[in-house]
């Protein structure tokens, strides 16, 4: 294994999308920002210089950071923000991540163009599972606003309601050719005929699971989330938020231009429909077509697509280390909720909230892994709920505005070291239902069942998959339904749980796992690197 480094400067520079220009916060002046290479088991040290004038932290998404939660890059959960002027090296600590990650920007809504990949090759002398590809490229779905999204975050957060929306979604940054005044803006990815190529997609927009496709080709995919699957042939991806996916795409067809593009999911909502789009080009002499054939896609709330897709996805081997016994149960309510405005700026009576277990979580102004580490007090509670308040009908039409109430807090869900848990997602119908992409840090988990409507704890579990589950780190929690997820508590550290939709983590719906140390020092946190960033930020604005 090696050790390679890099540098991120944040800087604000200006940028033009569809004919217009704006400043936007980027790493090294570039949105997506620089690709991390390295192989299995390196250890990746990055320096962050903050030169913008905005507060910043770096998340290292998906990478497990072994007993080293003090790089994980969570705002007021790992550390304080870097200040503008300061700076942070972190150790970005692979162990048996292999396949694509990325890395994002976790404060505020700086993520929107504050990230890049991380692809992860075998290490030196080892093969991939599958032929070896000519060659790899990362493709992430990104968004763009015109207008300054630190702004459009302010106003969200004031008016109650659903946040403004994109104005176009990108690929590799580029709107692509069928947004207005877009024509130029398109990416190329070159091909020759008969070549393999390894695709590393990663979905880095706020807000929305994606529909993937290329024009006439079929592809196979070969991991999701820094891991392998089996291989599954397929036309149309469904990708959400946080989640990354390797496919093998063969150039196999007559030698032209084709479109690659990924399209809005959304069960409900008001997105952009345009599709982003890209260009694979073959190489050779042959008169393209004026535009490519645009892809047939899914209808925009083709939940049934969006959900066969995640559901078909297996580990790459059969047996894997599931845990077959659970020592601690716990079972998440995933809710969308209405609630009393309470602050002097509020505009309307109500308005918008999401909870797990009925919390709505508040980042507190010291970090939480400071406040553990040194016991310091009244930071945060450690009576995260196991189970919701009551139980009831969940996915019920509507459920009654009543148990929409939510409890505002900073709790945390304390794990013993190597205890085995399975969390079940109940999704809820309290203020409408619709569809959760739920991140952990720090782990890969199994995801061993899902289904619709309520999950019923004697009819359902022995149904899991306890063969050949997909490992991941984000998993989509349906519409009114459930999902069923297994891992081994054997990270110690301070570990965020939330919805990577944008607009339901602001409103609350996230949450801190600490895990407890062992009792061999190899199973005990580190300590932390000096140069911590300190907590003289502002603590942050009540996300409400
Ligand atoms: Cu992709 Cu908590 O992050
Ligand atoms: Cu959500």
């Amino acid at each position: 294994a090696l050790v390679r480094s890099f540098k991120f400067e944040l800087i604000n520079s200006l940028h033009t999308r569809l004919c217009c220009n704006k400043t936007m916060l980027t790493i090294n002046g570039q949105s997506p920002g620089p690709t991390i290479y390295a192989r299995r088991g390196d250890l990746v040290i990055v320096d962050i210089v903050n030169r913008a004038d905005q507060n910043i932290t770096i998340h290292w998404h998906g990478v497990k950071m072994p007993r080293y939660p003090w790089s994980d890059g969570t705002n007021f959960v790992t550390q304080c923000p870097i200040l503008s002027g300061k700076r942070f090296r972190q150790r970005v600590i692979l162990s048996d991540e292999e396949g694509t990650l990325w890395w994002h920007a976790h404060n505020d809504w700086s993520r929107n163009s504050v990230y890049g990949a991380i692809v992860i090759l075998p290490p030196k002398g080892e093969t991939y599972p599958f032929p070896k590809p000519h060659a790899h490229h990362p493709i992430l779905i990104g968004e763009w606003w015109k207008a300054d999204v630190q702004q459009v975050m302010e106003e969200f957060l004031k008016n109650g309601g659903d946040p403004q929306m994109s104005n176009a979604y990108l690929i590799n940054g580029q709107p692509g050719d069928l947004y207005q005044c877009s024509t130029q803006d398109i990416y190329k990815l070159q091909v020759e005929f008969g070549k393999t190529y390894l695709i590393k997609l990663v979905n880095a927009v706020m807000d929305n699971i994606m529909f993937f496709k290329i024009g006439s080709h079929k592809f196979t995919v070969v991991g999701t989330d820094g891991a392998y699957t089996k291989p599954m042939q397929t036309d149309c991806v469904a990708i959400s938020p946080g989640q990354t996916i390797d496919l093998l795409l063969e150039a196999n067809q007559p030698p032209s231009h084709y479109y690659m593009a990924a399209r809005v999911y959304a069960s409900g909502g008001d997105f952009v429909t345009i599709p982003t789009t890209a260009i694979i080009e073959y190489v050779g002499n042959y008169t393209p077509p004026p535009s490519p054939l645009l892809p047939f896609f899914p209808q925009v709330n083709d939940s049934a697509t969006s959900m066969n897709f995640t559901n078909q996805l297996r580990s790459l081997v059969n047996g894997v280390n599931v845990p077959k016994k659970v020592t601690r149960k716990l079972f998440f309510t995933l809710s969308m909720n209405r609630r009393l405005c309470l602050e002097s700026y509020c505009l309307r009576a109500t308005r918008l909230a999401s909870s797990v277990n009925n919390v709505s979580m508040l980042l507190p102004g010291v970090d939480i892994l400071q406040a553990y580490y040194r016991g310091i007090s009244g930071v945060y509670t450690t009576d995260f709920p196991d189970f919701p308040p009551s139980a009831f009908d969940y996915t019920k039409d509507a459920m009654l505005e009543e148990s929409s109430a939510t409890r505002l807090g900073t709790a945390v869900s304390v794990l013993e070291y190597n205890s085995t848990v399975e969390v079940v997602f109940q999704g809820t119908n309290i203020a409408g239902g619709v569809e959760h992409p739920m991140h952990l840090h720090g782990y890969s988990f199994y995801v061993v069942g899902s289904g619709l409507g309520n999950f019923d704890g004697i009819r359902d579990p022995p149904n899991y998959n306890l063969i050949d589950p997909p490992l991941m780190e984000n998993i989509v929690v349906p519409r009114n339904g459930w999902i069923s997820i297994r891992f081994k508590a054997n990270n110690p550290g301070v570990w965020y749980m939330h919805c990577h939709f944008e607009r339901h983590q602001s409103w609350g719906m996230k949450m801190v796992f600490i895990v407890e140390d062992g009792e061999q020092p190899h199973e005990k946190m580190l300590p932390p690197p000096p140069d911590m960033p300190g907590c003289d930020a502002p603590p942050p604005q009540l996300l409400f």
